[in-house]
């Protein structure tokens, strides 16, 4: 049974909640607004404890051999069905960020160039330039990258590795971009030849019941197009399971890469294990139950920073995934409003951070606390910015 959002979220394990075991912790009293983690009460715990005893009931040793290099098959041809593709289109990964490291060592070499929106995924950002590749950001609007933008940075630098795109709830912005603006973009890279990596992480968080655009990647019918797909943000990162959707060309190229070769499908035993809540509509019962507590954590958060900062700040709502990205035009002090959060309790992440966007910007994850911890946040933080000179 899922937990209504209104109730309690049960707290036995919060002691192991630190750090040492997970990846970052606050200290006690700051609302972290940093990160983008699911609140530990939205973690499935007591969905995925079974999934194990299944999967070795239903796989028995084949669970625990080494997998298939490209994943094993009942989980790709479940994606596959998900996804519109074919089984041989899908191979499964241990996430996004070991997806991408894979494709940065395939399809670039040290030197070479990635195209990146001039405000993008940090982390993915620096998985790239940890491979050697050279970052040239382009600009963007409302939709992510322009057309016009991207198709002077290919004709401008004929050693692209690859153009990467979070066209679907991106990471920082929220944005989510049209299938016009998704064919002009893979319009202009298709004529330049150029493969796209479309991020999509978040795709499956959409929380205004409204449809998405199809993928690039269903666009493109896979031709030229990666798209990466993750449990992270929908089951739990602690999973370490993702997929990639691809032409099957690439995915033997892929496949057959020493790491793989090796040591077979990256997380075997996990991705037999998310293979059983995969097929039974347990995952889309998860995933309807999460939409709605992620919904009424980014409404809670946007209605409170609305009402309590006035018109000194933009704060768009987004469409899904985890964040609000607020604006403070041009001429705001980032240290300054940083610097006023912390001494508020609030930890938000600076959008500096993000790339060299112009304005001043601030990342606000709604998806680690609770509605009411949000409020308070909300709160704190107009408290703070109003009465420093940050918003004088
Ligand atoms: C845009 C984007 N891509 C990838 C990731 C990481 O995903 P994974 O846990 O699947 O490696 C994140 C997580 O913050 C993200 O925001």
């Amino acid at each position: 049974m899922l937990r209504p959002h209104t109730a309690a979220p049960p707290l036995p394990h919060a002691r192991w909640w630190r750090a040492g075991v997970v990846q970052a912790v606050s200290p006690p009293g700051v609302v972290d607004l940093e990160p983008g983690y699911l609140e530990p009460g939205l973690l499935p715990v007591d969905e995925v404890r079974p999934l194990y005893a299944e999967a070795l009931a239903e796989f028995g040793p084949a669970a625990l051999g080494y997998g298939a290099n490209a994943g094993a098959e009942p989980l790709r041809a479940l994606l596959a069905a998900r996804h519109g593709c074919t089984a041989d289109e899908v191979m499964v990964t241990a996430g996004t960020s070991q997806a991408l490291a894979l494709l940065c060592t395939a399809l670039g070499r040290p030197g070479r160039s990635v195209v990146v929106e001039r405000t993008s995924y940090d982390l993915g950002r620096m998985i790239m330039t940890d491979h050697g590749l050279r970052l040239r950001e382009v600009d963007a609007d409302g939709e992510g990258v322009r057309p016009r933008a991207l198709d002077l940075a290919l004709a401008q630098d004929d050693d692209v590795a690859f153009v990467y795109l979070t066209p679907t709830f991106h990471n920082p912005t929220g944005t989510v971009a049209g299938e016009a603006r998704r064919r002009e973009l893979l319009a202009v890279a298709a004529r330049h030849g150029v493969p796209v990596v479309e991020d999509d992480a978040y795709a499956e968080l959409g929380l205004d019941r409204v449809a998405l655009p199809p993928s690039l990647a269903a666009l493109a019918g896979r031709r030229g197009v990666i798209r990466l797909g993750s449990f992270s943000k929908t089951l739990g990162p602690g999973l370490r399971l993702g997929w990639l959707e691809a032409e099957p060309a690439l995915i033997e190229t892929l496949t057959g890469r020493g790491q793989l070769v090796s040591g077979g499908a990256l997380n075997h035993l996990t991705s037999m294990a998310v293979t059983m809540l995969l097929g039974d509509g347990r995952y889309d019962r998860r995933l309807s139950w999460l939409r709605e507590g992620l919904r009424l954590r980014r409404d809670t958060l946007v209605a409170a920073l609305r009402a309590g900062l006035g018109e000194s700040v933009s704060v768009d709502c987004p469409a899904g995934g985890f964040f609000l990205w607020l604006d403070f035009g041009p001429r705001r002090d980032e240290a300054a409003l940083l610097a006023a959060a912390g001494r508020a309790g609030v930890a938000v992440a600076p959008g500096s951070r993000y790339g060299s966007a112009a304005g001043t910007h601030l990342r606000l994850a709604y998806s680690l606390n609770s509605p009411d911890r949000l409020a308070e946040a909300a709160a704190r933080l107009s408290a703070a910015w109003r009465t420093e000179e940050t918003l004088r």
